[in-house]
């Protein structure tokens, strides 16, 4: 068989699980899953993004980007959560493409996750670090010399930025439990600051702040009016990102086909309720356009004059874009774990740790990476290269999903998503919108990036893979 066509068969991914099963711990509930996806999701985007795309593009109405972000990204969750549950294993959509779509594609889709990954884990860590700066100088008057706190070519690097990815990087190679642990803790203090902005500012809100809700067009595709809410909704897409990790931790899962349809969609639910209610007061207690700021609540809590409560929303902010980080450098060396165990990346890359019983060695290479990539590299760069590579992961799960209902229609599938013919194509077609309401820059890094890949995969991956040679007898 052609090995750019081949594909496993389910029975060839179960048997898999539980060959890797005995070297990860299964540890995680739904609780723990579920706050896995919360503690991925509510990060720079909510804190950070939104304060943006209100003042540049949206206006109030920033609000409704965060509707049709949800809206795009329920749709994908179904199809995630169908996926996670019929082939629970570790990878993500690594994993599902490859039972769907091919090894091929399979290998497209593992190197773009990385882009959602350790390219998003990049983007947190630099908004952790503006936001760790601001919260020194304000509160304590301590100043981290901005040459060691930006990237090049303004800085030197950004040291905050690094250390804290090797932090996280330490913490996950002790253990996943740990680190679920870790997060779950986090989480809590993460939503009770945002319920206690959303509580203490509501009463501040003033109508007028809302008109126009929709401000006029100002001239261009994207800055205000109709095309600004989509814009907008390109923009804060970013704050959902990361309820699809939780798929990433299918073998830790004590009862994956229950419980990783219940973190997904669950975690998706929670945040988007709570981003459409942290938008709506957010820019009825101040002018929308007063909040292109790196730091929008606060700024806004200040405004009412909530003095008190403004270093409690950093502390909340600071902690939740931890969670994140954590989140995200947990899923990628996971999926590195997945490929190197099909063949396509070295052996050493799926070795465990005998002791912690993680993937160290991925965890480790990852962090290493991350931490280089979060000293020297801009946020604008990072974030909508994140962006592109998720939305095209989603794309992708949703057409994989409605594959694998054609080709293995009887296979048992514990969560079913409703009205998939309808669900997953829009999701798709969503996923495709917002990628093409991004720049053609960050479209260019995509395809260079995939060029690196696909050089990998005919140079290495191609001659490994534990399926070709299988098949090859
Ligand atoms: N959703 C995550 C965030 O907003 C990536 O930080």
């Amino acid at each position: 068989m052609n090995p750019l066509f081949a594909r496993k068969t389910l029975a060839q991914l179960q048997a898999e699980a539980g060959e890797q099963e005995a070297g990860l711990e299964r540890a995680l509930s739904a609780f723990n899953l579920t706050t896995l996806g919360v503690g991925a999701i509510i990060g720079a985007g909510i804190f950070v993004l939104t304060g943006l795309a209100a003042a540049k593009y949206a206006g109030p109405a920033v609000v409704v980007s965060f509707v049709l972000g949800g809206i795009a990204c329920t749709f994908a969750g179904l199809a995630y959560a169908e996926m996670a549950s019929t082939v629970p294993i570790a990878g993500s959509a690594y994993t599902y493409s490859y039972a769907t779509l091919g090894e091929l594609v399979a290998w497209i889709i593992g190197w773009d996750l990385c882009l959602e990954y350790a390219v998003g884990a990049t983007t947190v860590a630099v908004g952790w670090s503006g936001y760790v700066v601001s919260f020194l100088s304000k509160t304590f008057g301590l100043v981290i010399p901005p040459a060691l706190a930006t990237a090049p070519p303004t800085g030197l690097l950004n040291l905050p930025a690094a250390l804290i990815v090797v932090a996280v990087t330490a913490l996950l190679v002790v253990g996943v439990k740990e680190s679920a642990n870790f997060t779950s803790a986090i989480v809590v203090v993460k939503v009770i600051v945002v319920l206690a902005f959303i509580a203490a500012c509501a009463p501040f809100i003033h109508a007028e702040n809302w008109r126009p809700f929709v401000p006029p067009n100002a001239g261009g595709f994207g800055h205000f009016g109709f095309s600004g809410i989509l814009r907008g909704a390109g923009v804060v897409f970013f704050a959902y990102i990361g309820f699809d990790a939780v798929s990433t931790t299918a073998q830790e899962a004590k009862n994956p086909q229950r419980d990783l349809p219940i973190g997904i969609l669950g975690s998706l639910a929670i945040c988007t309720v709570l981003y459409i209610l942290v938008a709506g007061v957010i820019t009825g207690i101040i002018s929308y356009k007063a909040l292109d700021v790196p730091d929008p609540i606060a700024v806004g809590v200040d405004h009412v004059g909530l003095v008190w409560l403004a270093p409690i929303i950093k502390i909340g902010a600071i902690l939740g874009l931890t969670s994140v980080i954590l989140v995200m450098l947990m899923g990628q060396p996971r999926i590195f774990f997945s490929m190197a165990s099909d063949g396509l990346l070295p052996p050493w890359a799926a070795r465990v740790h005998p002791r912690f019983r993680t993937p160290h060695v991925t965890t480790m290479v990852t962090g290493a990476i991350v931490a280089a990539a979060a000293a020297l590299l801009p946020l604008e760069v990072v974030g909508e290269l994140t962006s592109i590579g998720t939305l095209f992961a989603f794309a992708l799960v949703c057409i994989g999903v409605l594959v694998l209902r054609l080709r293995d229609p009887d296979v048992p599938r514990p969560f079913r998503a409703p009205a998939v013919w309808i669900i997953s194509p829009l999701g798709a077609l969503s996923s495709f919108a917002l990628m093409a309401s991004l720049p053609g820059s960050t479209w260019l890094r995509l395809v260079v990036w995939m060029a690196i890949g696909l050089a990998i995969y005919f140079g290495y991956g191609r001659k490994h893979s534990r399926l070709r040679r299988a098949a090859a007898g």
